[in-house]
Order: C-alpha cells, then sequence, then structure tokens
C-alpha cells in the first residue's frame, strides 16, 4: 500500500511523545576556578570497589595535585598519583568526588570532557546514583577499564528494572537485566560502537561530550565526539531540545523500567580507581592486559598512570521547562538546623543533669 502524507500523519500521532523531544534549561553549571567547590571527596580507602586505592581527601587533592584547575586550559583535573612510589602492600593515592545537590527525574547532565582515564589496572567512571543505593538507582554514563576500546554505560537497580525495546546505537553487553543481585550486579550494560568513546582514540579526538537525560518516559545517554557536538552545546546556549540529539546511544524506556519507581534524586560522581572487583578480575583483567593487576601497575614509581585523568571542561546540568530539579544535600540551611538540633540536645542534657 502506497503511503499517503495523511497515513504518515497518523502513524506519527502514534510515536510516543518522547520522540518529538523535551526541552531544558540550564540550572547548574560545575566549570573553570570554581569546578570543584561543589563536590564531597571521599576521603577513605576504597572499601567500594575493592580497588588498590585510597580515594583522598580535598586537602590531599588540592596538595598533591591529584585535583586542580589547570590554569592554561580552565580545564579540571582529576587524576591517580603518577609520581609516587607504592610499595608492595600499599595503596596508591587517586580521587572519587560526588556532588553536593542531588538531580531529581527531568534533569540532564552534560560533561564535556577533552580525556579520560585509561591504560591496564585503571578504571574509572562518571555516574550518579541515589544515598540509599541501591534503593534508587545507579546511571553509569561513562565507564570501561584496562585497554578497553569502547565506552560502556549501565544501570544499576532494584529488582523489576529491565531494558525493553530500547531505541539505541549501542549493543547490548551481556544481561538486559539491571537488578543488582543478577549476574553479580553486572547489570544491563550496553556498548558505544564507536571507539573514540573511550580510551586514546577519545583523546585523540580531543574528547566529546557525555548527554544523560534522566526523564519519566526514561533513561537516555548520547555522545558526541568533539567534531560533531551540537551547536547548542559547542556555543554553550542556556537550552537545547532532546529533538536536536538524534537516536541516543543508549535507552531505557520506562516501559521496562518504570523510571519513578526504580530511581529517586542522584548525586553526579566521578572516581578512578585501579584493579578492584572489575577491572582487577583476573579473567576480566586478561582480556586487554598482561601480567597481573596489583603487582605489575600499582605497585611502582606510578609511571604506568601518565594516562590515568581526566580532563573536564564542564558539567552543566539541565531541567525541564525551567522548573528547577535541583535537591540540595548539603547546603547552609540544612546544616543550620542539625547545628541547632544540637544545641538543643546539649540545652536540654544540661538543663536534666542540673535537675536533682
Ligand atoms: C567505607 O568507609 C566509610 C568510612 O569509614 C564508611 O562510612 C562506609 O560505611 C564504608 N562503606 C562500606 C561499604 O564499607
Ligand atoms: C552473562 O549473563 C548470564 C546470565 O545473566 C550470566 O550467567 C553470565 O555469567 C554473564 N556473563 C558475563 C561474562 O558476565
Ligand atoms: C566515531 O566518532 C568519530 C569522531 O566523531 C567519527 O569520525 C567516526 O566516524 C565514528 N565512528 C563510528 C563507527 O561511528
Ligand atoms: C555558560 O553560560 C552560563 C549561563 O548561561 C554562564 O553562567 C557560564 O559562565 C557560561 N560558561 C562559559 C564557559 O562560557
Ligand atoms: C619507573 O619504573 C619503570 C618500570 O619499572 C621504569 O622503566 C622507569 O624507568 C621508571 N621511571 C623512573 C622515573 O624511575
Ligand atoms: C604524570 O602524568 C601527567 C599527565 O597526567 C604528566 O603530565 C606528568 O609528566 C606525569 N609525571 C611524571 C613524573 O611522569
Ligand atoms: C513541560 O512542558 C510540556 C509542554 O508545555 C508539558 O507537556 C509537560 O507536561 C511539562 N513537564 C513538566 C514536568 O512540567
Amino acid at each position: 500500500m502506497p503511503s499517503t502524507p495523511l497515513s504518515l500523519l497518523s502513524v506519527a500521532a502514534l510515536i510516543p511523545f518522547s520522540l518529538a523531544g523535551t526541552s531544558y534549561s540550564l540550572v547548574k553549571e560545575y566549570a573553570g576556578s570554581t569546578f570543584f567547590d561543589e563536590w564531597d571527596f571521599y576521603g577513605h580507602f576504597d572499601n567500594l570497589t575493592n580497588g588498590d586505592t585510597i580515594f583522598v581527601t580535598k586537602d590531599v587533592a588540592t596538595s598533591s595535585r591529584l585535583a586542580y584547575v589547570d590554569p592554561s586550559t580552565n580545564r579540571a583535573i582529576i587524576k591517580v598519583d603518577n609520581t609516587s612510589t607504592v610499595l608492595f602492600n600499599d595503596k596508591r593515592n587517586t580521587v572519587r568526588i560526588s556532588s553536593k545537590d542531588e538531580f531529581e527525574v527531568g534533569s540532564v547532565w552534560v560533561a564535556d570532557m577533552y580525556h579520560v582515564p585509561f591504560g591496564c589496572s585503571v578504571w574509572p567512571a562518571f555516574w550518579s546514583q541515589a544515598p540509599n543505593w541501591p534503593i534508587g538507582g545507579e546511571i553509569d554514563t561513562f565507564e570501561h577499564w584496562n585497554s578497553e576500546l569502547h565506552n560502556q554505560m549501565t544501570l544499576h537497580t532494584e529488582p523489576g528494572c529491565n531494558q525493553i525495546s530500547p531505541v539505541q546505537t549501542s549493543t547490548v553487553v551481556n544481561s538486559t537485566d539491571c537488578s543488582h543481585l543478577d549476574n553479580s550486579n553486572a547489570g544491563c550494560s550496553v556498548m558505544d560502537p564507536n571507539d573514540s568513546s573511550y580510551g586514546a582514540k577519545f583523546a585523540a579526538a580531543q574528547g566529546g561530550i557525555f548527554v544523560t537525560e534522566y526523564a519519566e518516559s526514561g533513561i537516555s545517554v548520547w555522545f558526541f565526539s568533539r567534531a560533531s557536538v551540537p551547536k547548542s552545546f559547542s556555543s554553550n546556549a542556556s537550552s537545547f531540545s532532546t529533538s536536536d540529539l538524534g537516536t541516543p546511544v543508549a535507552n531505557w524506556p520506562t516501559g521496562g523500567c518504570a523510571v519513578d519507581t526504580f530511581f529517586k534524586s542522584q548525586n553526579l560522581i566521578f572516581d578512578i580507581t585501579l584493579c578492584g572487583d572489575a577491572a582487577g578480575a583476573p579473567a576480566v583483567f586478561a582480556q586487554t592486559c598482561p601480567g597481573t593487576c596489583y603487582t605489575d601497575y600499582v605497585v611502582g614509581n606510578g609511571s604506568v598512570y601518565n594516562n590515568a585523568y581526566f580532563d573536564v571542561a564542564s558539567v552543566r546540568v539541565y531541567s525541564v521547562n525551567g522548573t528547577t530539579t535541583i535537591a540540595r544535600k548539603n547546603d547552609a540551611s540544612a546544616l543550620q538546623v542539625s547545628i541547632w538540633r544540637v544545641v538543643f540536645l546539649l540545652a536540654g542534657m544540661s538543663y536534666w543533669l542540673s535537675m536533682d
């Protein structure tokens, strides 16, 4: 049957509204000399993924230049210590930062990077999670390890969230079940077919931008290499529409994973660990690297880590319809409330102690 404009129109009317695009406006920017002002530094060894690392405090990260803004480019550097000698049984210093603000459903975060960490034993990620993980879920926008060539994107959730009928350019890595209880918490991962999305080729292409949409209709990621960054982002426009972005590289529609059920406000996170549960598992490590993860790389003078750094021009957060979707966690008023609680508690205690 030949299609007529009328029948095309009636088909278009059946297409979900999300394909028509959603408009977002800028609500938050992490960039330039103030980039590091509103992040918490983990300040403890990696007790999260068993990496052979210490996620240093802000003071140590600043004084040892593991987190700083490069004055020549005005971009943020987040890196592994590549100048200290680590002895057998010790760990190597690195950085994990988490945004003080949480972002609600209806947000998009756009990370503009020129370089991402790579190399044997290196496991970097730019991702987000809700404070009570696995409740509230996790969105991994950028992640891979060792000498892999492609970016991997993943959701981790409570049981019941699946990737069903995605519209995306990536391929499924293994499972479409996002439950943290499935497949040793591997999540529902997809892999970008473009080898400029990670590693040396990412850097050679001058990086690019990762766009993460956290919407009621679903969660999506777009990746654009520097040469193909859409104008609304390269020109720092204060708003954009997802209709200008084309097919996402990753997509988890709400039909298979009820976003409002499985996801809550997210903290944005950058981290780099070494070895650990994923990168350091012997079978995973052997896929792209020779030798033994800890003894042949982490131990030593650190010269193998010259590429283990993020170079970040900005992280910008956009919000639907100009409605702010920022949920502040550590703002001054919240701190004040807890200070007053302590004051009242102390006053109450001294009153009680003075009673006879
Ligand atoms: C990791 O260490 C921190 C600081 O001691 C602690 O608050 C947290 O509960 C630990 N996390 C895990 C998963 O052990
Ligand atoms: C792939 O998924 C299946 C089923 O969930 C699991 O048994 C298997 O271990 C996974 N393989 C890898 C390489 O993760
Ligand atoms: C990957 O991205 C680069 C840079 O934008 C582009 O030149 C190349 O054609 C892309 N490759 C594929 C397989 O899409
Ligand atoms: C981008 O635009 C925002 C406001 O729209 C502004 O605050 C910010 O300084 C701009 N950033 C750059 C790098 O020009
Ligand atoms: C660091 O160690 C590597 C491997 O052991 C060695 O090749 C290199 O010369 C060392 N670099 C310095 C500056 O000592
Ligand atoms: C450490 O790595 C940086 C790049 O991240 C590089 O500029 C620097 O020269 C390296 N330091 C040493 C001592 O090799
Ligand atoms: C945003 O605006 C569109 C179009 O006006 C409307 O359909 C949608 O419900 C709004 N969304 C929110 C979360 O306010």
